[in-house]
């Protein structure tokens, strides 16, 4: 797909429903008792996964663009799989799921795409092997394809060494099937949509700090969710609003939950004009429109507890920082390096080749800003994130861009581009 300068960018863009809430919505919905209805639910490739592992678990799911009704059968209602889950390309669904599937009665193996047979697994095979679950990665790589055998669990106190939203879900669901209270630490808090939705669906659960408690016995039950928008998707068209002259965007019913809207204060840093209006709240999530304007960017540092707040966001931060003046400083990122592709290599790699002065760090990036980009052939490595990030990056850039497997925005915007166009002028 290929993408030129745009005039200017304006108007309105409603975001689809964010991702780890549908996921975690049809997730809890199906352990529940009763039928969970969810509007908004994200129709992205990742979360239909979620879905088709549900229904392979013996769950009835109605998937409607208007409402998705999923029939749980409470905590012990899941039946063993005939086939292999596959999570495609989903990290969430393949790590949540298998706390959910280690306190069975049954065995199940799980397995996905090329990227995901790549990615770490052993960060949730550890604490759920101490808990007392039969895993075992069928290749020995400690990444999936899985076997795991459903076991009685036992409470742990984990500390986990990275701050993973998926990883503590994955103990804490696993936490509901153990015969002792489950807490896990994080060094510093990830996103806490389960925690959210686990206490809205009736779950015994604590936070403190970094700590996160459940306890096990609690019945959960069929609750409403009203997903909203998802922030990680929302970053595209900050970004278009920000870099673009004479832009001016409104985006509307975005996810604002504190441990998720790092980008916001990041882009406030670099001296972003962003409002929030109409202010809400659905079950414990706020959200709210962004009115964006065109503004003049500074370089800034964004590490330590900051990274898990923007951590889906940091390739969209490095594309802005190539618009503003001075230097801009991404550290304690690790992770990025084992997301859907290696997002340190890849975003290095792409911008230079639009002509960004940038360089790959062992935890992060460096770039100096304010040297205009120009068009490339940029190659997506299949991530969303990525080709998200250069569709809006091509433009505020001189010349034609070309993004090489464009359509993997499926898996968290389908819409994507049809939504961007709508704004280009
Ligand atoms: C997610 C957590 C994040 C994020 C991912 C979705 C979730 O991963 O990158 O896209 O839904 O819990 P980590 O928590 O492993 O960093």
């Amino acid at each position: 797909m290929k993408f030129t300068r745009a005039n200017t960018c304006k108007g309105t863009v409603r975001i689809p429903g964010d991702k780890s809430i549908s996921h975690r919505s049809v997730m809890l919905g199906a352990i529940s008792e009763g039928t969970t209805k969810v509007t908004n639910f994200l129709q992205g490739a990742d979360c239909l996964s979620t879905i088709d592992c549900f229904l392979r678990l013996g769950i009835q799911i109605e998937n409607h663009a208007e409402e998705t009704l999923i029939h749980g059968r409470g905590l012990y209602g899941l039946t063993a799989p005939e086939s292999r889950l596959d999570v495609g390309n989903s990290g969430t669904t393949a790590r949540l799921l298998s706390g959910i599937l280690a306190g069975q009665n049954f065995s199940s193996e799980l397995t996905g795409d090329s990227s995901i047979q790549s990615r770490p697994m052993k960060r949730i095979i550890d604490p759920l092997s101490l808990m007392g679950a039969q895993m075992e990665s069928l290749r020995g790589n400690g990444c999936v394809p899985l076997h795991i055998k459903g076991s009685p669990l036992h409470g742990i106190r984990y500390h986990s060494k990275v701050a993973s939203a998926q990883v503590k879900s994955c103990i804490l669901l696993a936490g509901l099937y153990a015969d002792s209270p489950t807490s896990v630490t994080e060094p510093y808090l990830s996103r806490n949509h389960s925690e959210i939705m686990l206490k809205h669906f009736g779950a015994d659960l604590t936070s403190e700090d970094t700590t996160a408690t459940i306890l096990p016995g609690a019945k959960l039950t069929a609750r409403e969710i009203k997903v909203p928008g998802d922030i990680s998707s929302a970053a595209y068209f900050i970004a278009a609003g920000l870099i673009i002259p004479g832009a001016e965007v409104l985006i509307q019913n975005v996810g604002i939950n504190p441990t998720r809207n790092g980008i916001l204060k990041v882009c406030r840093d670099m001296g972003a004009d962003i409002t929030l209006l109409n202010r809400s709240c659905e079950s414990g999530e706020p959200a709210a429109d962004l009115l964006v304007r065109h503004s003049t960017l500074r370089g800034t540092t964004v590490g330590g507890g900051m990274i898990p707040t923007l951590i889906d966001e940091l390739p969209v931060v490095a594309a802005l920082a190539c618009f503003a003046e001075g230097t801009t400083i991404i550290k304690d990122a690790q992770e990025l390096k084992v997301k859907e592709s290696n997002r340190i290599q890849v975003m290095v790699k792409n911008l230079s080749a639009m002509g960004a002065h940038i360089t790959a760090t062992d935890d992060g990036m460096i770039i100096e800003g304010g040297y205009p980009l120009h068009g490339a052939v940029i190659d997506s490595r299949l991530d969303h994130r990525i080709a998200m990030t250069f569709a809006v990056a091509a433009l505020a850039s001189d010349g034609e861009t070309e993004i090489l497997g464009a359509d993997c925005v499926r898996i968290s915007y389908p819409k994507f581009y049809a939504d961007l166009k709508n704004l280009i002028k």
